[in-house]
């Protein structure tokens, strides 16, 4: 029975093969070992291009899209995200320099982060980064000195909690009123960030900014939240008599991991979302701003895989079959945090129907470092490559050198063939930083 690959860029070649793009992936794993990140350009670029038509379509040329680069933040991203005309959400300085190390323009960018520092300010100022997200009144203060100092006029945009659910991980909702991210409505705590960022004299604010979670699979929580924002934007026509020129909602739409999980029509959340928007503008008389969405793990997350090989099966008759890779937690800390759930492809029989329950350790002295738990997984031997889908979001932006492992090299497909984009690490850049 053929299997389920979730995703339409990858199928099985005649010899049982799991492909990406056109590209064998046990050739991948034979020519630049193992574990190894894929990433998939054409389907990035698919994912870019869906959203930016779709923001069209409903908003015209007030539609834009920002790319979360927390999702995934390497060089060779950035040239693409600015020829499909995306802009850049980036979240530190680390961001920002990967970014215009990538080409990516400072003006396209909208810097994030609940806890920007003096030095972070002062480079985003210099390198004329295009908007900053104000969180709190602290950020205000100091970015207001800042821009001062430099006789800069810097945008911004205040970011505000809706006090939204999304029903997601607890550790990925942002909008909730008791985040630390953001000033919430209802405390009035962001009608008194707003109103002090209205008095500064080098800040122009343009906005307000709203997160309200990650991995969201329903359009409920974006309606819920559209209505919420308009509310508080007549609220601040109302009180302050100010009028956005740009409303940004943030990211948040889901992915496919499993075969359980939905699939998400991004046209039609945005078609939905947009219509919700416009009516409820218009009710309180209010032009549209530019609307700007924000989505990481739905630009790059289904683009990409991680291969692995199996170097150990431990049968424990009568408990469970462990199938130890050659990477885990260090490379993908999703299950360790969330309990995330993947699909797992044996990528050399990947026609067979999935056999064998297992559990899938990495290779680090700690017992939570799986892949996941009770996954099918067909005839798992040593030796094997095993494809773990849906990896191209929140895996190599969350690795880490635990137990002094070196984090894995990334390739990207072009047109059949992969080029590598990101260096395995090696035992010396392990050492780099030891005095
Ligand atoms: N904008 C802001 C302000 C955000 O905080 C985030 C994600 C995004 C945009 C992008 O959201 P996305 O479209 O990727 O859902 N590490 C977690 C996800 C944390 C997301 C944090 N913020 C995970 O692995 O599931």
């Amino acid at each position: 029975m053929a299997r389920d690959l979730i995703h339409d860029n990858l199928n099985i070649s005649s010899e049982n093969h799991l492909m990406m793009a056109g590209v064998d992936t046990l050739s991948l794993a034979k020519e630049y070992g193992t574990p190894l990140y894929v990433l998939d350009e054409d389907k990035l670029r698919r994912n870019c291009r869906e959203y930016i038509q779709a923001m069209k379509a409903a908003f015209g040329d007030k539609g834009a899209v920002a790319y979360a680069g927390k999702a995934l933040s390497i060089k060779a991203l950035y040239p693409i995200i600015n020829e499909e005309g995306l802009y850049a959400d980036v979240v530190s300085q680390g961001e920002i320099y990967t970014a215009l190390a990538g080409g990516f323009p400072g003006e396209k960018m909208i810097f994030h982060g609940v806890n920007k520092t003096p030095d972070e300010i002062a480079f985003a100022l210099d390198k004329g980064v295009g908007i900053f997200v104000v969180d709190n009144e602290e950020e205000l203060c100091l970015l207001d000195s800042a821009a001062v100092a430099k006789g800069i006029q810097q945008k911004i945009l205040v970011r505000i909690t809706l006090g939204i659910d999304p029903h997601t991980f607890e550790e990925v909702k942002t909008g909730k009123i008791d985040s630390q991210f953001g000033a919430g409505v209802e405390t009035g705590m962001a009608k008194e960030l707003v109103a002090k960022a209205l008095e500064k004299q080098n800040l122009q604010v343009m906005g307000f900014h709203s997160h309200i979670g990650s991995q969201i699979a329903e359009v409920k929580p974006f309606l819920d939240q559209v209505d919420k924002i308009v509310s508080f934007v007549k609220y601040m026509k109302d009180e302050l008599g100010f009028t956005p020129e740009i409303l940004n909602l943030g990211g948040g739409f889901a992915i496919r991991y499993t075969e359980e999980d939905p699939a998400v029509d991004v046209e039609a959340n945005i078609k939905a979302l947009g219509e919700r928007l416009l009516d409820q503008l218009s009710s309180q008389g209010i032009q549209l701003p530019q609307v700007i969405l924000e989505p990481g793990r739905s630009i790059v997350g289904d683009a990409g895989l991680t291969l692995y090989t199996v170097g150990r099966v431990k049968v424990i008759p009568g408990y469970r079959t462990h199938v130890i890779v050659d990477g885990g937690m260090t490379d993908n800390p999703r299950f360790a945090l969330y309990g995330a759930k993947y699909t797992v492809v044996n990528a050399g029989k990947a026609a067979e129907a999935p056999d064998t329950v297992c559990t899938i350790p990495g290779r680090c002295c700690e017992s939570g470092d799986r892949i996941g738990e009770d996954i099918k997984v067909f005839d798992p031997q040593v030796g094997d490559i095993l494809a773990v889908l849906s990896t191209g979001a929140y895996n190599y932006s969350m690795a880490s050198n635990y137990n002094r492992v070196p984090r894995p090299a990334m390739v990207m497909l072009k047109n059949g063939s992969p080029r590598l984009v990101v260096k395995r690490e090696t035992l010396d850049d392990l050492i780099a930083n030891d005095l």
